[in-house]
């Protein structure tokens, strides 16, 4: 029976179909669905914390407004994403345990500061940019709760990339003072940006098998190509300049050549030793434990409520 559960499943993947939380799939496929799928989510969450020190500091109600809903957008997409992984089984306060004691990943650039307030407008632009970049192919993702959530929030996301972007031509129109912050946050933002596509693709153990099971539809290096060349022209237009002096358009190839990534530093910052890694974790492990007796009132009240009608 399973060889033939096997075959439907490998033949709905062939033609291009969802998989759905009630149908047979692998093991190896329901691990590492809700591997990425939760590690997703904690990003979204643990993404709500660089610019969430800035909603209090904003220099204008309207660039408050924005900057509160974009955070808000961020808790919302990781919602979504703990609500997909449940669909595979996974429970939701099991996976923030495993984020709190760091047995599951987040992404590395949250663990990078926003100093200042043009952060904000090169997260949005650089930061969001690539999640857009590699989330776009995701909603065709052979896991249906995952291709379909990722419909919706890279609509948001590109209101995030936007915003971003306007933020930044502001500031270039402002004072040289102003031009210098949005070069100096470019200068530390662009290289961790391009680390978010995760490790080269002959140093990336997940991705051969989520290529052929279509959870991913393109590797590493293809998408940051994709973003290193959709980012450029964009450099130009705000007139600032991408601090890689390899940076260069390569007509043979039809694609921008650029120089290496600091892989060491990739490492580091996943084995937790990034700039802000401590932070981020206390910060989370703060709100879970300060929020117990939320849950716990909640389940206690549900539990009578449900004595109550005798069920
Ligand atoms: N940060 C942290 N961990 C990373 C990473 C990064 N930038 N890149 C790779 N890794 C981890 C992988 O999770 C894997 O570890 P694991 O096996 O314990 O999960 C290991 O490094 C090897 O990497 P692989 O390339 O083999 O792993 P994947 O095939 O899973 O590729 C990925 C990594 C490209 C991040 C892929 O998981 C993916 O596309 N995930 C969904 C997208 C995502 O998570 N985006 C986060 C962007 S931030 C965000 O969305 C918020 C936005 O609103 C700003």
């Amino acid at each position: 029976a399973t060889t033939e559960l096997q075959r439907h499943f490998e033949r709905t993947i062939e033609h291009d179909q969802r998989i759905e939380p009630r149908d047979w799939m692998p093991e190896g496929y329901r691990k590492t669905m809700i591997r990425q799928i939760s590690q997703h989510a904690h990003s979204e969450i643990i993404g709500m914390q660089p610019e969430g020190h800035w909603i209090t500091r904003a220099p204008s109600l309207r660039r408050k407004a924005i900057l509160l809903a974009k955070v808000q957008d961020e808790a919302g997409h990781g919602l979504y994403l703990y609500s997909a992984a449940e669909t595979l089984g996974a429970e939701r306060t099991d996976l923030t345990d495993r984020l709190i004691s760091g047995a599951q990943k987040y992404s590395s650039i949250f663990n990078y500061p926003a100093l200042t307030f043009a952060d904000v407008g090169v997260i949005g632009w650089l930061v969001d940019g690539a999640a857009i970049c590699n989330q776009v192919p995701l909603c065709r993702s052979s896991y249906g709760p995952y291709a379909r959530a990722m419909i919706r929030i890279c609509k948001e996301e590109s209101f995030h990339q936007r915003q971003g972007f306007e933020l930044l031509l502001t500031m270039m129109r402002g004072t040289s003072a102003q031009r210098d912050m949005v070069q100096e946050a470019t200068n530390r933002w662009w290289w961790p940006a391009l680390m978010m596509f995760g490790p080269p693709d002959a140093d990336s153990p997940n991705t051969a098998q989520s290529m052929a099971w279509k959870v991913k539809r393109h590797t590493n290096d293809e998408l940051r190509q994709r973003f290193v060349d959709m980012s450029v022209p964009q450099a130009d237009a705000l007139g600032v300049t991408l601090p890689d002096p390899w940076l260069a358009w390569n007509a043979e190839r039809g694609h921008y050549d650029f120089g290496e990534l600091d892989w060491a530093e990739f490492k580091q910052v996943l084995a937790g030793n990034g700039p802000c890694n401590a932070d981020r974790i206390a910060h989370r492990r703060a709100a879970r434990d300060n929020g117990a007796w939320v849950r716990e009132a909640a389940a206690a009240y549900a539990a009578k409520h449900a004595e109550g009608q005798g069920r």
